[in-house]
């Protein structure tokens, strides 16, 4: 049986992972869950929850918790980055302050993604060398944000790393949904970078794991057109436009000023996901409770256990086949572009459909990306580019760089007064500042 450790175990997101290792236990046989987490209470109220799941359900692991990572990782087959350094809090400024500046205030797009980053790559660095350590054959999963720049942070420093995020899997099981069809059968022309992605197409698979099939993204735009549109809050005419479905994410680009006064109008994500956060906490903390509440459905991370399932199936090789019922090992991950996107360098990390087995993943090729997306990808692979440097080696000209190379920002003053506001809210979590 396989040791699966989770560093960010403590976060309110763990018991729909454990829901999700009951449910698939025969993908992947997990006999030890360890939760890595430095908030001892939080951490468990959220393994008793976690344990109440698994037994519920027969399941025969056993849920240990610790605030030591190497402890923690120590001998993992698998180790899943979940942390968010500085909580809710740390979010919260994050979508807040870029707003005085006329940007987007969001958690991994844009000036606050950027601080979001500096505080990151240097602890899931840490981490990662723990894991080198003590678990040397280990995989590391990073569902930590933003998933395309720790991703790049891990690979480059040569890490056995892949990157992954839900936003695939929840247009899969979305389509699936609308077609009344096995989720396994639709694969999708799923291409970019994390947070910034277009499906071009959809294909219809006679089986799940089958070669050939149909493309029925047309079809879905016809019959399902207004649902897609209203799910993604983006008008229908620009998807039918583009003849591809953009992901959530793209509103803040191709709606950016719109999002800006909302933004300014409503009240952060940060502070509403930190009162769900407080309620279910409450919930977790019942004895009675053994399954994953309704609440936990408000947070964006859904399926994110089925997809974490599958990929560390797959890369482990267990389970009923390698594709164990989704696609043949065929599975969207964030991973080095390796000239899978011609137009970027190598080391960029690009998220694409790829091959998965145990020896790693293999992004498939891609056909030729549109100008239209293109452009906007390399911009923003420049400024992730630009991103890493910064965290690693810090520095006000840098994340003045990286803030000047963001599409979303470009203008000298603007990234001034993003520059020291940036700085002046992450003192406390950047080493150099
Ligand atoms: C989606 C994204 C995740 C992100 C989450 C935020 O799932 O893919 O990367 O963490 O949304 O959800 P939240 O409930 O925290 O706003
Ligand atoms: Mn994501």
């Amino acid at each position: 049986a396989l040791k699966l450790a989770v560093v960010g175990g403590g976060s309110t997101y763990t018991p729909e992972l454990a829901d999700g290792l009951a449910r698939l236990r025969d993908t992947l046989p997990v006999g030890e869950l360890v939760l890595v987490d430095p908030a001892a209470e939080r951490l468990e109220r959220v393994a008793g929850l976690a344990r109440r799941i698994l037994a519920r359900q027969d399941h025969p692991a056993t849920v240990t918790t610790t605030a030591s990572v190497a402890a923690g990782v120590e001998d993992a087959d698998a180790v899943l980055l979940q942390l968010r350094v500085g909580g809710q809090a740390a979010r919260e400024q994050d979508e807040t302050w870029p707003l005085e500046c006329g940007c987007v205030g969001q958690e991994t797009t844009g000036a606050g993604g950027l601080a979001k980053a500096l505080r990151t790559v240097p602890v899931v660095l840490g981490i990662a060398e723990q894991v080198r350590r003590t678990a040397p054959r280990a995989w590391i999963v990073d569902f930590t944000n933003p998933v395309g720049i720790v991703t790049r942070a891990l690979l480059t420093a040569g890490h056995r790393a892949v990157g992954l995020c839900n936003v695939a899997i929840g247009f899969q099981r979305r389509f699936a949904r609308h077609l009344g069809v096995d989720p396994g059968r639709i694969r999708l022309d799923h291409v970019g970078l994390n947070h910034l992605t277009w499906e071009r197409g959809v294909t219809l698979l006679d089986t799940p794991g089958a070669t050939g099939g149909r493309e029925v993204l047309p079809e879905l735009l016809v019959g399902f057109g207004e649902q897609i549109a209203a799910d993604l809050r983006l008008p229908l005419p620009l998807i039918r436009r583009l003849g591809a479905v953009p992901s959530y994410y793209l509103r803040y680009f191709y709606q950016h000023d719109t999002v800006v006064d909302e933004l300014r109008t409503n009240g952060s994500r940060a502070s509403r996901v930190a009162a769900i956060e407080r309620q279910l906490l409450e919930m977790y903390a019942d004895p009675a409770l053994d399954t994953k509440p309704d609440l936990l459905a408000q947070r964006g991370g859904a399926f994110y256990s089925e997809a974490a399932v599958q990929l560390v199936a797959a890369l482990l090789g267990t389970g009923s086949g390698s594709g164990s019922g989704d696609g043949a090992g065929v599975q969207v991950v964030d991973t080095r572009n390796d000239g899978t996107l011609p137009f970027l360098p190598d080391d960029a990390v690009i998220e694409v459909p790829a091959a998965v087995d145990t020896d790693g993943v293999r992004p498939l090729p891609v056909r030729p990306v549109e100008p239209l997306y293109a452009g906007l990808i390399a911009h923003v692979t420049a400024y992730e580019q630009l991103a890493l440097e910064a965290a690693l080696k810090g520095g006000y000209d840098r994340v003045h760089s990286a803030l000047l190379a963001h599409p979303l920002i470009g203008q000298a003053e603007r990234a001034d007064r993003l520059t020291d506001r940036l700085i002046a809210h992450n003192r406390a979590h950047l080493s150099w500042a």
